[in-house]
């Protein structure tokens, strides 16, 4: 069985609550159940979020270099300025797959950029929260 970590940045803890005509009206730990019983028996899905950027650099850090077959990576508003969280992405073994839940491209300029999209395997941008299911499913 693969083994997979979700990882969650800034303000993603809100979710549910957050601008919900944005990041829908689902909290992250329902939705985390309902991904956990679809991939049963095929994917361990592990979870972390902070909405510190030195605690996710160091996550990614051990996370990057354990026996786990991939990352999927929301970053929240780092995406936009994180070259630390880029670095660590970089220097890691884990492939990391980025994820948003908007399609940032439809929104403000500044989130047009993402220091993390080159250093990253993939990018899943747009999908509401089913952005973090394909990721899953990329991972397949
Ligand atoms: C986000 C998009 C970012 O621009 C924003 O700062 C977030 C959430 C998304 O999932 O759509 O916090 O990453």
């Amino acid at each position: 069985m693969k083994k997979i970590l979700i990882v969650n940045g800034p303000n993603l803890n809100l979710l549910g609550k957050r601008e919900p005509e944005i990041y829908g009206a689902q909290s992250f730990d329902d939705y985390l159940n309902l991904l956990r019983k679809k991939y049963e028996g095929r994917l361990q899905i592990d979870y972390f979020q902070s909405n510190s950027e030195g605690e996710l650099v160091t996550k990614l850090q051990d996370a990057g270099f354990s026996a786990i077959d991939g990352i999927v990576l929301n970053a929240g508003a780092y995406t936009h300025t994180s070259l630390a969280m880029a670095d660590a992405i970089s220097a890691v073994k884990v492939p990391v797959v980025e994820v948003h839940i908007s399609n940032v491209f439809r929104r403000e300029e500044f989130r047009h950029h993402s220091y993390l999209s080159p250093v990253c395997a993939g990018t899943i941008v747009g999908f509401g929260l089913k952005s973090y299911d394909l990721a899953l499913e990329a991972f397949l």
